[in-house]
Order: C-alpha cells, then sequence, then structure tokens
C-alpha cells in the first residue's frame, strides 16, 4: 500500500463506531458534530473505512453505483457477517447480472401486486392487535413490530405462517447478535442461525420446485438469470436478503416511531388530523427513523468525495440517518415535522440498489399505523420505563412499554 494512503487517511482520522452503545440520538449528534468539523473521515476502528455524514456525499456515492463504486461487501469491515454463501442477492451484486434481478424481482413487489395483500395486511394487524387490546398494556416491539412485517414476508414468499416466531428470531440474531453477549459469542450464534435457515430454505426450495405456486418463491425459483436457473446456493443468498431487508427495517420504523409517539402522545393524533395528511407524515417518519446504513467500495482508480480524492479499494461506510438529517435540507432536523417542505429522503437508499420492497413497506405502515390508530386512539409509554436501542447495520429499538386505555378484541385469528 502506498504512502500517500497513510498520509491520506492519517490527515482525516476520526474514529467511528458502528456498533456503539450510545442512543440513536447521541450517536446522531455526535454524526452532526463530524458533519461539521470533519464531513468525509477516516475511522481505524475495525478494519478501517471512511464515514461520509451530508446529503449531497452519501447521495453522491449511491448515484455513482456501478461507476467507480461497488456495493460488495455490504459491511463497514469488510466480512460477510450475514451468512451470505457468495454475497447477499440483490444488494451485494452490481452490473449487468444485479440488472437481471431486479427485472425478476420489481414486478413482483409493483405497487399492483402488493396492493392485492393490503386485506390480509389489515387481517394480520388486527389479529395482532386482539392479542394484547384488553390488557391496556404491552410491549409494542415483540407483540406488534416484529409479527407484523414477518407475517406480511410469510405470505408474501408463499411459507408457512406458523414459522414465524423462528423467522423472527432468526433475523434478530443475524442483525444484532445476542443482547448482552460478546463479539464471539454473537457470531458463534449467527453461525448457527444460518445454518439453520439454510436447510430451511433448502427444504422450502425442494417443496416449492414439486409444488409451484403464485408466489415470489416460486417465480425466483423458476427466473432465468445469465441464461440459467438459480442455485440453491443463490436462492439462499436471495432469500436471506429478503429476509433481513424486509424484517428488521419496517421493525425498526414502526419500533423508533412508537418509542416517540409514547414519548410525546399528543403527536399521534397530529399525525393523522395534520393538515399533511397520514402519507406525508409516514414519509417524516421514514426520514427520521431511516434505520439502513449501507456500504460501498471505490472500484474506480480514484473518486472523489466530498473534498477527498479515495483511492481504488477504499470503503465508505453511512448511516442513511446521516443524509436525513442533514440541516442543509432539513431545518431543524431532529424534530419531526409532519408538514415539511418536500425534499426526497434517502431512508429506502438511491441508485441502482433502491429498496425493492418499497411499496410493500409504505402499505404495510400505512396499514399498521390506520388500524393502530383505530384501534388505540391514546396511548404513552409505560411509567418509568425507558425504551432500549442499538445502532449497528440497521438501527433499532428494542422494546418499547406502552400503557393504553383497553379496548375489546375483535376476534380475528392469528397471522
Ligand atoms: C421501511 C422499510 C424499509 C426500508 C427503510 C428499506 C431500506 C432499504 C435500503 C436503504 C436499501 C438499499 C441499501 C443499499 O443501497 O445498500 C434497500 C434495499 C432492498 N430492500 Fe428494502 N427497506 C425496507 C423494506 C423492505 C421490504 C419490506 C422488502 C421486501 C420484502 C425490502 C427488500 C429490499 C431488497 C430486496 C433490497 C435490495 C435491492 C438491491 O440491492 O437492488 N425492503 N432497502
Amino acid at each position: 500500500m502506498s504512502q500517500d494512503i497513510f498520509e491520506l487517511r492519517s490527515r482525516h482520522r476520526r474514529d467511528y463506531d458502528p456498533y456503539s452503545k450510545a442512543s440513536i440520538q447521541e450517536h446522531l449528534d455526535e454524526i452532526a458534530d463530524r458533519r461539521r468539523r470533519s464531513p468525509v473521515s477516516y475511522s481505524t476502528r475495525g478494519n478501517g473505512c471512511w464515514v461520509l455524514t451530508t446529503y449531497d456525499d452519501i447521495s453522491g456515492v449511491l448515484r455513482r453505483n456501478n461507476r467507480g463504486f461497488v456495493s460488495f461487501p455490504n459491511d463497514p469491515d469488510g466480512l460477510n457477517v450475514q451468512g451470505a454463501r457468495a454475497a447477499l442477492i440483490p444488494i451485494e451484486i452490481d452490473g449487468e447480472r444485479h440488472r437481471q434481478f431486479r427485472r425478476v424481482l420489481d414486478p413482483l413487489f409493483s405497487p399492483g401486486r402488493v396492493a392485492a395483500l393490503e386485506p390480509r395486511l389489515r387481517e394480520a394487524a388486527n389479529a395482532l392487535i386482539d392479542e394484547f387490546v384488553e390488557e391496556g398494556a404491552c410491549e409494542f416491539v415483540e407483540h406488534f413490530a416484529m409479527p407484523f412485517p414477518g407475517a406480511t414476508f410469510l405470505a408474501l414468499m408463499g411459507w408457512p405462517a406458523e414459522d414465524l416466531p423462528r423467522l423472527n428470531r432468526w433475523v434478530a440474531t443475524v442483525h444484532h447478535g445476542v443482547p448482552g453477549a460478546t463479539e464471539e459469542e454473537s457470531n458463534a450464534a449467527r453461525a448457527a442461525v444460518v445454518t439453520e435457515m439454510r436447510d430451511y430454505v433448502v427444504a422450502l426450495i425442494a417443496d416449492r420446485r414439486e409444488n409451484p405456486r403464485d408466489d415470489v418463491t416460486t417465480h425466483c425459483l423458476q427466473a432465468e438469470i445469465e441464461g440459467r436457473r438459480l442455485s440453491d446456493d443463490e436462492l439462499f443468498d436471495l432469500f436471506l436478503l429478503m429476509m433481513l431487508a424486509g424484517l428488521d427495517t419496517v421493525q425498526s420504523v414502526l419500533a423508533q416511531s412508537f418509542a416517540f409517539f409514547g414519548r410525546y402522545p399528543g403527536r399521534w393524533a397530529e399525525m393523522f388530523d395534520g393538515p399533511a395528511g397520514v402519507e406525508a407524515a409516514i414519509e417524516e417518519l421514514l426520514r427520521w427513523t431511516a434505520p439502513a446504513i449501507p456500504t460501498r467500495t471505490v472500484t474506480d482508480e480514484s473518486a472523489l468525495v466530498g473534498d477527498v480524492e479515495l483511492p481504488r479499494g477504499e470503503r465508505v461506510h453511512f448511516p442513511l440517518a446521516a443524509a436525513n438529517r442533514d440541516p442543509k435540507y432539513y431545518p431543524d432536523p431532529d424534530s419531526i415535522v409532519f408538514d415539511r417542505p418536500a425534499k426526497p429522503h434517502l431512508a429506502f437508499g438511491m441508485g441502482t440498489h433502491r429498496c425493492v420492497g418499497v411499496h410493500l413497506a409504505r402499505l404495510e405502515l400505512r396499514v399498521a399505523f390506520a388500524e393502530i390508530r383505530r384501534r388505540l386512539p391514546e396511548f404513552a409509554l409505560a411509567p418509568g420505563s425507558e425504551p432500549d436501542e442499538h445502532l449497528g447495520l440497521s438501527w433499532g429499538v428494542e422494546n418499547v412499554h406502552i400503557v393504553f386505555p383497553p379496548g375489546r378484541r375483535e376476534g380475528r385469528d392469528r397471522p
């Protein structure tokens, strides 16, 4: 490695811990300080990476995917921590192969196909609410934010609804390890879970080859990429990413939002009754919660990011929340302002890898907020409780204890 890169790194050095134990807001405060003093900086933690903090730099890199940057490995340390056989598909592949996958996936998540799921999503939401509505109290993450996207995902994929608890356990372990355990213990748990997931997916694939249906699993089995059908390893890398991308993200947006409304109960009514309308309010919550944290690697001889010329092989890492809290575009960025003037947020990413599930995610959020509002017109954090949060490769909230005036069951079946 040339002397120049060491000089460049040390000139811009400011260490950064993506796995810090700070709260999300404390971490964002630190990012705000970096944005002011060292918007593009080099962190030596782990295997080292560059950290971006401004909307312009982050959107600039995302726009240049395939032209100077690749998305493999999508991890700040350049490691395969999530258990893919080769690379997570499609998030860690680029170029023509990526385009072919998107041509298969995009129609399966089109607005029309996703809209057909709405009645099932309403059923699923109400069945979950039925389980706690009479109690007057619940832990919202365990009883709604986690199972709701899981139930949606199983319906979409055509996988058995009763597999929901293990699916949620798998995704939580891969994303967040074991709460309170050492990194080694968490990695051992991740490896065990990935083996279980693989056995499960391979059995499902075998079954669906015998018994094709009109579901996402069957469509992926029948798709041809580069002139051939996908191997079991490729299907695993695809379904693993879909589980990780589809479950934890919606869960995080719901959990962060309910922690916010629990702290500021008056804002719950404002979300629905304000002049901007519910859809604008959901976009503002997406801006504010933005859980995903992509990483890219420079493949051109060099790439200009901010005012730093990064040579080939350097990794850039950027919480999308950092872009979404940039005061250049969002005045008073840490406040939730439901009628904020429109400026597209980056919660779903940008460019070639922009989220496949964007219509599904918006539908899930719309249904979840509407049904909870109908059945829990008021709620607040349980007295003395404070939600536990985590950072990492997807930011979120582990528990949100809420209390509310008890309601009545509507007699729906559990999803
Ligand atoms: C609020 C919920 C969601 C958020 C905030 C979100 C966010 C994102 C982001 C930021 C990316 C791009 C990451 C990158 O550039 O490295 C992405 C990609 C992706 N998301 Fe989502 N997502 C959500 C829900 C979903 C759902 C429900 C699904 C489907 C079940 C899904 C499937 C995917 C897939 C397959 C990709 C990879 C796209 C590609 O690489 O071309 N997402 N998502």
